[in-house]
């Protein structure tokens, strides 16, 4: 390919190379690996994060793109040369869940720097630039709310709120952005790209069930993430009667299966999940003092929404109230539900189909760095099928040949965004 220029190159027939992007991403995965797996653990600002960061921003520069790191650590790399105006962006995250695989998220950063190094090695440079760029802390296991790092860039999240945001382990996020070097002097809000598109792995089972190779992502569902603390009183498993005991521990098992008998009568598409359960001391002969858990809801309209939130707190309160121990409840995440623009949907679509590509119109059941671009750009996605709809989990997988065609969309996608 490295002689071909823009004038004897038809763009439309360029295409990734997809042995160089399978290379990046198992390359970016060695950092975090977890043992005996595909999979890897960077949650957002760790030690593994920076060497993942590092390498992704090597590849950046390597390739001539401008690099910007603002102040909650996104990075951006922009392509220089003749064309100018606001880029067309694409772009996900590198930080995954303690226990994530290799192509949430990374899948969308490292296609795009394929996208643009395919242009480049074919002597293409589209009308306007080209960006690339990873937000930081998109999964929020660590530090909440979710695609925190979208949040502030489109000025949603003033950067000192998001500085002073705790995480799970204690850590003060402003400071951990200093501590790996990822504080950087780039203004937020940023400017608005001309339009986003990110590709990612769909992370459910629809695509392969249905034996469809992209989706054309309409929207993203509304997610609620609640963080309860149940204060109760501590006491000996042996010797306290039942009828005298204040357990937390009741309170948020008794909320979990609540939750799961609440999103069965709502129906499909309501979800809802209790991921995360700490009691304290959390010894097999103490009556816990307290509970701490975490709800996670989601639907696609934000009315179903608001009636599952508001029944699990009438569930709450009164569990609390029967079992005499006190709650304190905190939203963590409460986005609504987000629909992407007719034009970049149809794009997608238009542009799966122009390749051969079967193609299905559907909305993402994941939080998504582009629900928060679609705020001040025209933005879609593009899914390619997730093997056995697992995700959030080492094993996570997407053949190559789902990779190169999500990867392929990406490249047209762009560059018809990038003539408009
Ligand atoms: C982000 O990955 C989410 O949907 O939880
Ligand atoms: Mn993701
Ligand atoms: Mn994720």
């Amino acid at each position: 390919m490295t002689n071909v220029t823009a004038e004897n190159l038809q763009a439309g027939d360029l295409r990734i190379d997809i042995d160089r992007l399978v290379d990046r991403l198992a390359a970016l995965a060695e950092i975090g690996a977890i043992d005996g797996t595909e999979g890897c653990s960077r949650l957002a600002l760790t030690d593994e994060d920076k060497a993942g960061r590092d390498l992704v921003v090597g590849w950046m520069r390597d390739l001539d793109l401008e690099v910007t790191i603002d102040a909650i650590g996104n990075v951006v790399g922009v392509t220089t040369g003749a064309s100018n105006g606001a880029p067309v962006m694409c772009g996900s995250h590198i930080d995954t869940v303690r226990t994530g695989g290799r192509y949430d998220g990374n899948l969308g950063v490292l296609a795009g720097l394929e996208v643009i190094e395919t242009l480049r090695t074919a002597g293409i440079t589209p009308p306007r630039p080209l960006a690339v760029g990873f937000f930081t802390d998109e999964e929020g296991a660590r530090f909440a709310p979710d695609m925190l790092g979208s949040l502030v860039f489109i000025g949603a999240m003033s950067v000192e709120e998001a500085h002073g945001i705790e995480g799970i382990d204690g850590a003060i996020l402003g400071h951990e952005l200093e501590r790996i070097g990822y504080l950087g002097p780039s203004p937020l809000p940023a400017a608005p790209p001309h339009a986003y598109v990110e590709l990612h792995i769909e992370q459910g089972p629809v695509l392969e069930v249905e034996n469809i190779t992209i989706g054309a992502v309409t929207g993203v569902q509304g997610i609620s993430w609640t963080e309860v603390e149940v204060t109760g009183e501590s006491n000996h498993a042996g010797t306290t009667p039942m009828a005298m005991r204040k357990d937390p521990g009741l309170v948020a098992f008794q909320t979990a299966a609540f939750v799961r008998e609440l999103v069965l009568e709502l129906g499909h598409p309501q979800v809802g999940t209790v991921g995360r359960i700490e009691l304290k001391p959390n010894l097999i002969n103490v009556v816990p003092a307290s509970a701490t858990f975490t709800i996670d809801i989601r639907h696609m309209d934000n009315d179903v929404l608001l009636e599952a939130e508001r029944r699990v707190d009438e569930f709450l309160r009164a569990a609390a109230e029967a079992e005499g121990v006190t709650i304190a409840t905190r939203t963590l995440a409460r986005f609504e539900p987000v629909i992407f623009d007719d034009r970049v949907i149809d794009l997608v679509a238009d542009t799966a189909a122009t390749q051969g590509l079967s193609v299905k119109r559907m909305p993402s059941g994941a939080g998504h760095d582009a629900q928060m671009l679609s705020r001040v750009c025209p933005t879609g996605m593009v899914f390619v099928p997730s093997v056995n709809g697992i995700s959030h989990n080492p094993a996570e997988y997407t053949a190559p040949s789902d990779l190169e065609a999500g990867a392929n969309v990406l490249l047209h996608v762009m560059l018809e965004l990038a003539r408009s």
